[in-house]
């Protein structure tokens, strides 16, 4: 099954408001004028994310979807400092990314938050980009798979095949984020490939087929392509290269 490509630019805590509004209308401006068959998704601090949508679409034509960093795990109320599934649904938000490596570290997301969170994305027509990955310790021993396999089971497993259908995952080795060191070909399509194979396993060979599985760690324009042609990687999360526009339209390419 053709999948097709989603390439994904996580600005992190990156740009402020003029630099984050430049940003998205270089790319916009960039990729107006061509043929993209990939989906492409911005995704800036909660705090851009409005300037980035109006954006997406100022001559007509949607170029890009913007998509949120985090979302609360509650649905409304007295939760001071987060940013509820409707709000950034209602600001023309997509796409949220859950679990990312570095909120599971700093902030203690364990599975019961996350899967709070991806109830609430799948309620409110937000399309999950659900992380996982495992240090160099853990692959150090052999046990990335069992790893993996068990982040997925943690949280996914509690859903049903339409709502994992309509999620993206993303592979991201936590030793290759922002290190410069990024996964050899065989050991990213070892990855994907596993991966596909556990929702395969949990949902059914469809879902399997159609589901969308992207890496992250590193990506960068000089090694997008190779990544990209591995059989099970569908695009890449991308974080240092999205945040200037002629590498992320390098990375673009690449997976054309
Ligand atoms: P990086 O980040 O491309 O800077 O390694 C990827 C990510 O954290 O999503």
């Amino acid at each position: 099954m053709k999948r097709r490509k989603l390439i994904a630019g996580n600005w992190k805590m990156n740009l402020d408001k003029d630099s984050a509004e430049k940003l998205a209308k270089d790319i916009y401006e960039m990729l107006y004028n061509r043929h993209i068959e990939e989906d492409i998704l911005l995704i800036p601090s909660t705090l851009h994310v409005e300037r980035v949508v109006d954006k997406q679409m100022v001559k007509g034509k949607k170029v890009y979807s913007v998509g949120a960093q985090d979302v609360s795990r509650y649905e409304h109320g007295a939760f001071t400092g987060d940013n509820s599934a409707d709000m950034l649904s209602k600001s023309g938000v997509e796409y949220v990314l859950i679990g990312h490596s570095e909120r599971r570290e700093y902030y203690s997301e364990n599975s019961t938050k996350l899967k709070d969170k991806l109830k609430l994305c799948y309620k409110y027509n937000l399309k999950p980009v659900f992380c996982c990955g495992e240090t160099l310790p853990v692959r150090e021993e052999g046990k990335h798979k069992d790893h993996v396999w068990r982040q997925l089971r943690q949280t996914l497993k509690a859903f049903t095949i339409d709502q994992i259908r309509n999620t993206v995952i993303a592979y991201e080795p936590v030793w290759a984020i922002g290190t410069g060191k990024t996964a050899t070909n065989d050991q990213v399509q070892e990855m994907h490939n596993a991966i596909r194979w556990w929702i395969g396993k949990h949902t059914d060979k469809q879902t399997a087929d159609s589901i969308r599985i992207l890496y992250g760690g590193s990506c960068k324009p000089d090694n997008a392509k190779a990544l990209f042609n591995c059989p099970d990687v569908d695009g890449g999360l991308i974080g240092g290269a999205s945040l200037k526009a002629a590498d992320f339209l390098a990375i673009i390419e690449a997976a054309q």
